[in-house]
């Protein structure tokens, strides 16, 4: 990306506009952290309820310090281990952080992305980025720049395109401001990995921790029913649907397929990694597609499945409340 692109966004975050950029997770809608009225856009744009908090981008782990009140041994560790990189950690905040970010809690959740485009806006711009994931509240998150684009149209000042995101779903969250760490959102970077760092188990996410909305039941659903099928009952149910004269949508990592036209069919990746990636990007086409459900097929229920598993069944259960986002 050229220096000039990057030498706009910066103006638009200094003027206090709203920038989209690539991370490796998912693409982000950033406002200057420091920028009360910028952040307040985000809100707007994203349809999100003001005291669901935003996680703050920064260029480097040596900004931790003017975040940060608070950098307790396990959140100092697990920083030097993953950052730059999919992992969000909530810490105990300092006092200059506007509550707007922090939802009004005593904490804030950062993250220092590796992909080199947002690197480069952090760089350039020296403070925090204050963002959300790219999506309208409680839809799909937005893993191309084109993606973004049809979530929100001309509500942001300014999109960079860094083509598609690497890892496909958000970080993983674990809060580190309390007595033991605990995990609040599953991401690529497994449980088991941070919990070698540590040296000790985490903690499941309890009453106690802080709020973490979008690790609850309803979110990152798409406009047509999501359902979670077993393999087995896959086919059946789909023939059985487009019997009945629906349309039907399909991720499936099964290679069986019913020669049916009202059935759209993606074929998922098999390994997990992979699955992620593509992850969005499929449902979003299924959404497209003009079916009465996207049906998926139940990925396999091991540890390296335990993000992808989070997102298909709050895509699920977005779709039996859709009034809840
Ligand atoms: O991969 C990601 O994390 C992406 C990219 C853009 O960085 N961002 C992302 O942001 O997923 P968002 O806003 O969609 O999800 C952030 C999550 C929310 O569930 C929010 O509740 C939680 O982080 N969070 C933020 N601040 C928090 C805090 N102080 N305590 C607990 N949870 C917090
Ligand atoms: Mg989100």
């Amino acid at each position: 990306m050229d220096s000039k692109t990057i030498d706009d966004a910066v103006a638009t975050l200094r003027s206090g506009g709203l920038v989209a950029f690539p991370t490796e997770t998912v693409y982000g809608l950033g406002a200057d952290a420091s920028n009360a009225e910028a952040v307040k856009k985000i809100y707007a744009a994203k349809g999100r309820p003001r005291n669901h908090p935003l996680i703050v981008h920064l260029g480097s782990a040596g900004q931790l310090g003017e975040w940060a009140s608070e950098i307790p041994e396990t959140g100092k560790r697990l920083a030097e281990r993953f950052w730059p990189g999919p992992l969000t950690l909530i810490y105990k905040r300092a006092p200059h952080v506007n509550a707007l970010v922090t939802g009004g809690q005593d904490t804030v959740a950062l993250r220092v992305p590796s992909h080199p485009v947002a690197q480069a806006l952090l760089g350039a711009f020296g403070g925090g980025i204050a963002a959300p994931s790219a999506n309208r509240y409680g839809r799909v998150s937005a893993t191309t720049a084109e993606h973004v684009r049809g979530e929100f149209g001309n509500a942001v000042d300014c999109v960079l395109d860094g083509g598609a995101s690497d890892v496909g779903i958000e970080s993983t969250i674990v809060d580190v401001s309390g007595e033991r760490p605990a995990l609040l959102r599953p991401g690529s970077i497994t449980s088991r990995e941070i919990e070698a760092v540590l040296g000790s188990a985490l903690a499941p996410a309890g009453p106690g921790s802080p709020r973490a909305p979008g690790t609850r039941p309803k979110h990152y659903a798409p406009q047509t029913p999501v359902m979670l099928i077993e393999a087995d009952l896959l086919i059946e149910l789909a023939s059985s649907m487009t019997r009945q004269g629906h349309k039907v949508a399909v991720l499936a990592r099964s290679a069986l397929r019913p020669v049916d036209p009202n059935v759209t069919w993606i074929a998922a990746p098999q390994d997990a990694a992979h699955y992620a990636h593509d992850l969005y990007a499929s449902l979003r086409t299924l959404d497209r597609a003009g079916c009465a459900a996207i049906l998926v097929e139940q990925p396999p229920l091991d540890a390296a499945w335990a993000a992808v598993h989070d997102r298909l069944t709050r895509a699920a259960a977005g779709a039996a409340t859709p009034d809840a986002t």
